[in-house]
């Protein structure tokens, strides 16, 4: 059926175009063409393409162009969708983060951690970065900075701030919950920034920091104390103490009110060191 519409379509364009004798085209010593043939090249031959299978490469064309046309539009839909949402939690994060400058006390932790430029830095717990990307510029380009986390998406936001920030010398590790497979001695200090509550088993990651540092090399923890209306977000700054001293450091310093905005919560700092 089909066929048989193709060659009747074929038939009638045959018409449109000049037969070869009418062109001049047949040689004089070569039979003419006979009925007018048609230099139609379908006819011709050269490279014949019998129009069932013309047509059926047609019917799919047609039947998978929509097809294609919504894919591309899911695509560019989908694709722009992801970039503006990445675009929005940059700047969100952007915002947060110049917001907890005014309280934080980032340039105290910083003073803590009593870095050096060239030195090695370990931000464990990094999140999305809010003090790597602070302590990339502390160690400087001779230095580095390793920032280990366990989820993925918040070490991607890392990686794209670090980026577009030109700090090249942070680098990513994803830890597990009881390893952060840090590089043995390789670090001058560590900081674990309102992380501590978190941790599963905080001893064998005291056991793990402490093996990543070099011998005289700092710890700073920083949490917030549990209050009566809020302790699953907290961590009681006696028993990370003592975890510490078991765990082999020496405590240089602890301060209990850390900050202490009026009705709000309190955070502590204690400051250790590797032997
Ligand atoms: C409350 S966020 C703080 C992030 C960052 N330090 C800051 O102050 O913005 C705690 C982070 O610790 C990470 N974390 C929890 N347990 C961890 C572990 N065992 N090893 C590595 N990261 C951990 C979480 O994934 C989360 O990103």
């Amino acid at each position: 059926m089909l066929h048989q519409a193709c060659s009747a379509a074929l038939r009638s364009i045959k018409g449109v175009f000049p037969s070869a004798n009418e062109i001049g085209e047949g040689k004089a010593d070569s039979p003419p063409f006979q009925g007018g043939e048609s230099i139609f090249p379908i006819e011709l031959g050269v490279t014949p393409i019998k129009p069932a299978t013309t047509c059926m490469l047609k019917r799919i064309a047609r039947f998978l162009r929509p097809a294609l046309v919504l894919l591309a539009v899911f695509l560019v839909v989908g694709v722009g969708g992801v970039a503006f949402q990445a675009i929005r939690t940059l700047q969100r994060l952007n915002a947060v983060e110049a917001g907890r400058d005014s309280w934080q006390k980032p340039g105290q932790i910083i003073e803590a951690l009593n870095l050096k430029d060239g030195n090695s830095v370990v931000d464990f717990g990094s999140g999305a970065g809010y003090f790597a990307l602070k302590l990339s510029d502390v160690v400087g380009s001779r230095g580095g900075v390793i920032a280990v986390d366990l989820r993925n998406l918040s070490l991607l936001f890392l990686r794209l701030r670090a980026f577009l920030q030109g700090k090249h010398n942070i680098r990513i590790i994803v830890g597990d919950p009881d390893d952060p497979h840090l590089p043995e001695a390789s670090a001058d200090s560590v900081l674990v920034l309102n992380t501590y509550h978190e941790l599963r088993d905080p001893e064998s990651i005291l056991r793990h920091l402490s093996r990543a540092l070099r011998p005289g090399g700092r710890l700073v923890i920083v949490d917030r104390t549990p209050s009566e209306d809020e302790t699953h977000h907290h961590a009681e700054p006696d028993a990370v103490e003592a975890g510490l001293r078991r765990g082999g450091f020496n405590i240089i310093s602890r301060e209990d009110t850390f900050i202490h905005p009026p009705g709000d919560e309190v955070w502590w700092l204690i400051t250790a060191s590797k032997p």
